[in-house]
């Protein structure tokens, strides 16, 4: 007797941690082979609970990414599976099932202007059929969240941006979803804004448990926020990783010119050329997690192997829950002794253009 094969259903398999999966994602607007492919062969990944960003400029692909996921659009070809349901040809009821599981904030906010905030934050659960004193209960809590209670009865127009922010996350967290997309929804703010809202996002994720795609073109966004991140360049993902590697180590040029934006501490090619002129020294660049080991032994390997150190360049860089130093150094002293403070050096961090 022969045991009954396992059943195939042709699924792919998804890990249980995997919120949302991309899988060899193409999407051509057009005519396929005169078309513009607007994503090309993405493969991401995105976890539960964590804060994912996807970073590109202008016309990266970013949000047609978000469509995609959110089942607003439909791929080319290549699958997304959102907590373990194929979405890619699902539509009408089961499509809409999913979709109520997923916020959406928006750059412009995209709030109702005849309607009063409360009403706002009140229409997808109109939608969901709640009755009066639900929807009354629901969206104070909402406005408490986000600290907007005293705001119910005034209309959008009377708010500041930030304020208008966080009445549309109020709005998006209506239905109670698990993964929350935010397209660009700090690019319309000024940099103390975007903090609060930043904040807000987080708190969203920390308290709610809620898993949330940020979508920007700032760095400076992910910095604050992202666990992890990845890199859309002409509809390619270029990079990815945690926030931390990338920053510390980025390796495309696409993401160099990203970090470079907003990570004061390395010198660019320039820099580094003038520095060079400058310095008659062997110049080498350290990246840490732990400055103060560096310093450490840094100064530890200088005074054992006789060599004078001198800081050319450098800082430290803020992420969510850690930073990122980078210190570009001067080292002058005898070959040996030089090396060998390169190679204590290597042991606190990751070193960069050891070469005299
Ligand atoms: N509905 C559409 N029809 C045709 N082309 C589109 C459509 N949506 C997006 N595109 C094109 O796809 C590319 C990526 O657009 P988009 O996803 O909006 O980028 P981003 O959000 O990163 O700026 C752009 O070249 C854009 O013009
Ligand atoms: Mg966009």
């Amino acid at each position: 007797m022969t045991a009954p094969l396992a059943k195939s259903t042709g699924e792919a398999v998804v890990p249980p941690d995997t919120l949302v999966r991309l899988e060899s994602v193409s999407k051509v607007f057009g005519k396929d082979d005169e078309g513009h492919r607007a994503l090309d062969d993405v493969d991401l990944e995105i976890r539960r609970g964590e804060i994912f960003a996807v970073i590109g400029y202008s016309g990266a692909g970013k949000s047609t990414l978000v469509r995609l996921i959110n089942g607003l659009e439909q791929t080319t070809s290549g699958t997304v599976t959102v907590d373990g349901v194929d979405i890619t040809r699902l539509r009408g009821k089961p499509l809409r099932a999913i979709r109520r599981r997923i916020g959406m904030v928006f750059q412009q906010f995209n709030l109702m202007r005849s309607r009063t905030v409360f009403g706002n934050v009140a229409y997808p659960l109109q939608l969901a059929g709640l009755g009066r004193a639900e929807q009354e209960d629901r969206v104070a809590e909402l406005l408490s969240f986000v600290g907007l209670l005293d705001k119910a009865w005034t209309y959008p127009e009377e708010l500041s941006g930030g304020q208008k922010q966080r009445v549309g996350i109020a709005r998006a967290l209506a239905s109670d979803p698990d993964l929350l997309l935010a397209d660009e929804s700090t690019s319309a703010l000024d940099p103390e804004t975007t903090r609060e809202v930043l904040a807000l996002l987080r708190r969203v994720n920390e308290e709610l448990g809620i898993t949330i795609v940020v979508i920007t073109h700032e760095m400076d966004v992910v910095r604050a926020i992202a666990d992890r991140v990845a890199v859309l360049d002409s509809g390619r993902v270029v990079e990815t990783g945690s926030v931390r590697d990338i920053l510390g180590a980025p390796q495309s040029e696409t993401t160099q010119r990203f970090v470079a934006a907003t990570v004061g501490n390395r010198p660019n090619a320039d820099r580094l050329q003038q520095l060079r002129e400058a310095y008659d020294d062997t110049l080498v660049t350290v990246t840490v997690t732990d400055e103060r080991a560096l310093g450490s032994v840094l100064s530890a390997a200088a005074r054992r192997h006789g060599v004078d150190f001198e800081i050319v360049y450098g800082g430290i860089t803020d992420l969510k829950h850690e930073s990122i130093g980078s210190f570009t150094l001067a080292l002058r002293g005898p070959d040996t002794g030089v090396l060998a403070t390169v190679d204590a050096l290597s042991a606190a961090g990751t070193v960069e253009g050891a070469t005299a």
